[in-house]
């Protein structure tokens, strides 16, 4: 099966609107040879900044998060008309520092997957164990969970525009990357999860990005694995000199 590499910047709550500009810029000079497919996910106030620099370019617009409703009373929150309107293609949904820190749990995080895709945008949905579940060996079960929890009343016909990105709690800006064969085995029992629920063809043809500590050094040797699709980036994807040679691995 060949699947598509995705590459994704994840700028988490970094950059005035200048500095993302100015990344921006570069990535879409340095990257517009690059063979695989692009995502890069400033902060909501850099979004309308970034949008002009990335339009009509093969890098996508995505967005960190967002509301659980269309639109009301919800003080702080951002709505998917409001990212729509910006041009924004991609949410990131799930992220463990959404669940972890900021306590959103399985139901919350399906009701956005469900309004986003809805609305047309594309989903990457997030999912990962913390080190206290990888040690009880629950691994599989907690990725299992949130992907079925995520993705529940998720139509078949929707599953083209979800990527679902293992990012093991423990590897995130730790410095700590999975195994590329520990990664690829949760990312193997990630797309059976799939295969039980949306067929063996669809689960085939599902993206699963890795996240977690990806550098320029470790993406080819997770990337050359069966069941990773490409990468969810972090403190690399800060600078252009860090991500481009991750998005034009080969
Ligand atoms: P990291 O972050 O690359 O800094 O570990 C990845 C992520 O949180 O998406």
């Amino acid at each position: 099966m060949n699947r598509t590499y995705y590459i994704a910047g994840n700028w988490k709550m970094h950059k005035t609107r200048s500095e993302a500009a100015e990344l921006a810029k570069a990535l879409v000079a340095q990257l517009k040879d690059g063979k695989h497919k692009y995502l890069v996910a400033p902060t909501f106030t850099s979004l309308e900044t970034v949008a002009a620099i990335v339009k009509g370019t093969n890098i996508r617009l995505g967005a960190q998060n967002m509301a659980a409703e269309e639109q009301g009373a919800h003080t702080g929150e951002v709505s998917v008309l409001q990212l729509k309107d910006l041009g924004v293609q991609t949410v990131i949904l799930g992220h463990s520092e959404r669940r972890h820190v900021y306590k959103e749990d399985d139901a919350l995080v399906n009701k956005k997957v469900k309004l986003a895709l809805q609305h047309g945008l594309e989903v990457i949905l997030c999912v990962g164990e913390t080190l206290e579940e990888r040690e009880a060996g629950k691994a599989e079960a907690v990725c299992e969970t949130q992907t079925v929890k995520g993705l529940l009343g998720v139509a078949a016909g929707d599953l083209e525009r979800v990527v679902i990105a293992y990012e093991p709690v423990w590897a995130i800006g730790t410095g700590k990357t999975a195994t590329p064969e520990d990664a690829d085995a949760i990312h193997a029992y990630i797309r059976k999860v799939a295969g039980k629920l949306y067929g063996e063809d669809a689960a085939q043809r599902i993206i699963i990005q890795y996240g977690g500590s990806v550098k320029a050094d470790n993406a080819v040797q997770l990337m050359a694995k069966d069941n990773i699709d490409g990468a969810l980036v972090g403190g690399a994807a800060l600078k252009a000199d860090s991500f481009v040679p991750i998005a034009k691995f080969s």
